[in-house]
């Protein structure tokens, strides 16, 4: 199977230019976050970095010599041009943060440093991501030299909003080392999913009671938050449809938030038209309070009575628009997981179902790993026992491709 969580951009090389700006305090973990990828790195500082980070730190990091100089004194034994050789390994160049300076530089084709010229003779794609003042952000020569990169095909990543080093509040703050780091994965992943449009539900539902109480589960969003990021590295259109939750979702994807069962319904239909694969990992509620009271209700009885009424189902209601698309369930189980998944499938038509166990803490609702097995109408596909959600996304996500 194709894809893998984690080291999926094992053996691909990135030359990473730190340039002069405060941001570069940032670098090293942007540097080890890509290693933990499995990418081999290699950096190369501008002068001005070197006032901001060491080379020490960036070569113990990486594993490999930080390149600084266009013309250094010592050679070695090797006849390699650096700016060439850097140049010919990338697989990818990324710059972060990149300064106005450097930003007019590339804008213009400049190659008056290692860095500069490096990228100039690169056939490899660029991921510049600025970070400045404000003010030097906004000048309409940045924005002007900004857009002559994009329009070269340079990837730009655009700065954050926020505090700002020299005091100043707005755009021009480097985006965490994290977001770096995706955003890296995403461009050097392997994009076998491009032009499928995905949608993927996620979370949980809430009924409301009153306008205090509501009934819910346990879901976290974790499960479709994974499934979210596996599908767009890998070069689909996402949509989601998410319950109330506290985790990111990937920024690529397009998100709608809902709340109830009721509104999930409405807006996976919605989207329906849109799409080629549905993955329903949303637990949604199967019951809701009968009558929604505006006014808290107030407690007096020893014991209450809510009368609950079912949810609509969603698979079961958009099954007659399925047509060719591929639809994947999930079924959360405490036991006889099979069995029961097995009927769901059947019952709800679907092109597989992720049967997973619940109840336990490192699997179903809020851990980071799940257990269970996907099965098809034509039997068992995947047993999986205690596998990251990350990596299971991509399974899943291996299995539905074979179906398009
Ligand atoms: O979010 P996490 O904390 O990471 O937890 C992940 C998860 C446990 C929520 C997820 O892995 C999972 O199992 N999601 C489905 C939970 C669920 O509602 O299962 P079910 O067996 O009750 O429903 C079967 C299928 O029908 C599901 O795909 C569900 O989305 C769908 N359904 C359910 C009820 C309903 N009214 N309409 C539906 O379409």
């Amino acid at each position: 199977m194709g894809h893998t969580a984690g080291e999926d951009l094992e053996g691909k090389t990135v030359v990473y230019g730190v340039t002069g700006g405060i941001a570069a305090y940032k670098a090293p973990l942007v540097a080890r976050g890509l290693k933990a990828l499995g990418v081999d790195v290699h950096a190369v500082m501008t002068h001005a970095a070197l006032h901001f980070v060491t080379p020490l730190v960036m070569r113990t990091l990486t594993g490999n010599e930080v390149h600084v100089e266009m013309f250094p004194e010592t050679m070695g034994s090797s006849f390699e041009i650096d700016h060439i050789s850097l140049a010919d390994r990338a697989d990818l160049f990324l710059v972060a943060p990149a300064t106005a300076d450097f930003i007019a530089k590339l804008a213009c084709g400049m190659a008056d440093d290692l860095l500069s010229c490096s990228i100039l003779a690169t056939r490899a794609p660029v991921l510049v991501c600025p970070s400045m003042n404000v003010n030097m952000l906004q000048n309409r020569v940045t924005q002007e030299n900004l857009d002559r990169l994009k329009q070269r095909g340079f990837h730009v990543l655009e700065p954050t909003t926020g505090e700002l080093a020299c005091g100043w509040e707005g755009a021009g703050r480097l985006p965490e080392p994290g977001r770096i780091v995706q955003e890296v994965r995403m461009l050097m992943s392997e994009h076998d999913l491009s032009g499928i449009r995905v949608l993927i539900t996620s979370g949980p539902t809430c009924e409301d009671i009153d306008p205090v109480r509501f009934i819910t589960n346990r879901s976290t969003g974790k499960m479709g938050a994974a499934l979210v990021e596996a599908a767009c590295i890998r070069g689909a259109r996402v949509k989601v449809v998410s319950g109330p939750v506290a985790v990111d979702y990937a920024p690529w994807a397009e998100i709608t938030s809902v709340r109830s069962a009721r509104e999930m319904l409405d807006a996976v239909k919605d989207c329906l038209g849109e799409v080629d694969v549905l993955i329903m990992a949303a637990a949604v509620a199967d019951y809701t309070p009968h009558t929604y009271s505006t006014r808290k209700i107030k407690k007096g009885e020893k014991t209450a009575h809510i009368e609950l009424t079912s949810t609509p189902d969603i698979l079961a209601t958009i099954r007659p628009f399925k047509e060719s698309k591929v639809f994947v369930g999930f079924a959360a189980e405490t036991d006889n997981l099979k069995t029961y998944a097995q009927d769901k499938m059947v019952r709800k038509g679907l092109d597989m179902i992720v049967a997973n166990r619940v109840g336990d803490a490192d699997s179903g609702f809020a851990s980071d790993t799940n257990s269970g097995v996907i099965l098809s109408p034509e039997g068992v596909m995947y047993d999986f026992e205690n596998m990251g959600k990350d990596l299971l996304a991509h399974r899943i996500l291996d299995l539905v491709k074979e179906r398009l």
